[in-house]
């Protein structure tokens, strides 16, 4: 890994620090320190993640080091894929309790993806994608996690991503995933 993110630091920019939590913890043992440049980036009005996470990465200041950003959604099947791009405004109004409410009963299968955007020294932007299937759960259960954690079931389990530890999380999530790419990608890098 002879990237400049193998030799130093990765920035990585949100403002949702259980994203930070996770991304560190994955990348900690490659040698990878993360850097957390905490700030709220626009999002566009867009149809797919992919272009919220491109959109997020130009905006972030050009850096010798590599530069992070997420873009992630949460597709209820029974839902047309709704909230998708619209999860963060679901998560602020209804809240996981609302979303378990409005799935409907018999239709509760979702799937989780995440994309994440990194732009190393080259200043080349490179994309990895992440997707865990599950169900949404009929009401909120556990404490651990952030977001719609509480109420997302990941294919195989009973448990919700918020009852689980971290690492039980990354081994199954949409996050855990995309970084695998990632880190795929810095190792041939
Ligand atoms: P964002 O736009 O990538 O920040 O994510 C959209 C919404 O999904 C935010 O409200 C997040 O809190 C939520 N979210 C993103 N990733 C996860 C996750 O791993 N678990 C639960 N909720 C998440």
């Amino acid at each position: 890994m002879g990237s400049s993110a193998r030799r130093g630091a990765i920035t990585f920019y949100t403002s949702n620090p259980g994203k930070v939590r996770e991304v560190r913890h994955r990348l900690a043992p490659l040698g990878v320190a993360v850097r957390w440049g905490r700030r709220t980036l626009t999002e566009p009005q867009a149809d797919s993640l992919e272009e919220v996470a491109r959109f997020k990465l130009q905006q972030v200041p050009p850096a010798r080091d590599g530069a992070l950003v997420e873009d992630a959604g949460l597709f209820v099947r029974g839902l047309a894929g709704f909230p998708g791009v619209y999860s963060a405004y679901v998560l602020r109004t209804l809240g996981p309790a609302g979303l378990a409410r409005l799935t409907p009963p018999a239709h509760r299968s979702a799937v989780f993806r995440a994309v994440l955007g990194y732009r190393g020294g080259n200043g080349r932007p490179r994309f990895f994608v992440g997707e865990a299937e599950g169900t949404i759960a009929q009401h909120p259960r556990g404490t651990g996690g952030f977001g719609f954690d509480p109420v997302f079931i990941p294919r195989g389990e009973e448990r919700t991503f918020a009852e689980m530890t971290l690492m039980e999380k990354e081994r199954l999530s949409h996050r855990g995933k995309a970084l695998t790419a990632f880190e795929h990608f810095l190792r041939r890098a």
